[in-house]
């Protein structure tokens, strides 16, 4: 998997605050190690999460985190909040300096529950927020008034949102039971599923996310319980 890149002097020169000039004398020297091999060449390429080292002193050696999370009502999609409780702080088992590598890819409100994904590595973040990927998020969504066919086509047609001069990219809703529906987005837009319910003066009463891309909620997470993918999750997880 493709991650964040840097040439080894601009990588040196930004992290020791040495001139680019001189970083050629210490690749000379056999000063740079990247995952234990002697680096000698000026355009080598240091990777997010490789191991590199300059006069035996390590200046990066991070791990790359993927965190599946089932996130609660009640507990804000952010890494620091003075009022409510935080996602990271519900995660387990991590050093300090690994909860403050986290970002959170694709918030849900304080009242969503559901899938939640944490991660280190901003490539994969990226990635799996670009339009042109058409990664999928599936909600299940409890409404208060009865559903209706004419939901289905609104969905699936888009809906013009002025505040942002944006149209909504095409939803698939499926009709569930007569107040609850499934909704696919490609996109995630400010509380998009609420304003597009709103749209019918329908409030929503709950929303849980079961599923991003590929990859869907396991089942055995209780609410506020987390997990590690796996390596295949983290490259399947793409549609
Ligand atoms: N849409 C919303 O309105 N809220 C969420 O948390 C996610 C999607």
């Amino acid at each position: 998997m493709k991650t964040k890149s840097f040439r080894i002097d601009r990588y040196i020169s930004k992290e020791l605050k040495i001139n680019r000039r001189d970083i050629k004398l210490m690749l000379a020297q056999g000063r740079i190690v990247i995952n234990g091999e002697t680096i000698r060449e000026v355009s080598s390429i240091v990777e997010e999460f490789d191991c590199v080292e300059c006069d035996g002193e390590i200046l990066q050696n991070k791990k790359p985190l993927y965190i599946m999370l089932n996130k609660p009502i009640g507990v804000v999609s952010a890494t620091k909040d003075d009022l409510h409780k935080t996602v990271i702080s519900l995660l387990e088992g991590y050093s300090v300096s690994e909860l403050d590598s986290l970002h959170i890819v694709g918030r849900l409100d304080l009242n969503t529950s559901g899938l939640l994904l944490l991660t280190n590595d901003s490539y994969w973040s990226r990635k799996l927020m670009a339009p042109e990927e058409k990664v999928s998020k599936v909600y299940e969504v409890e409404l208060e008034n009865d559903l209706t066919q004419d939901y289905i086509s609104a969905f699936a047609e888009g809906m013009y949102f002025s505040f942002e001069d944006i149209t909504t990219q095409p939803a698939e809703l499926k009709i569930l039971s007569s107040k609850i529906a499934e909704v696919v987005l490609m996109e995630g837009k400010y509380h998009q599923i609420k304003r597009m319910f709103g749209r019918f003066r329908n409030p929503v009463l709950a929303l849980n996310r079961r599923s991003i891309g590929n990859l869907s909620l396991d089942k055995s997470l209780q609410l506020g319980e987390s997990r590690e993918l796996t390596l295949d999750e983290v490259s399947s997880i793409f549609n």
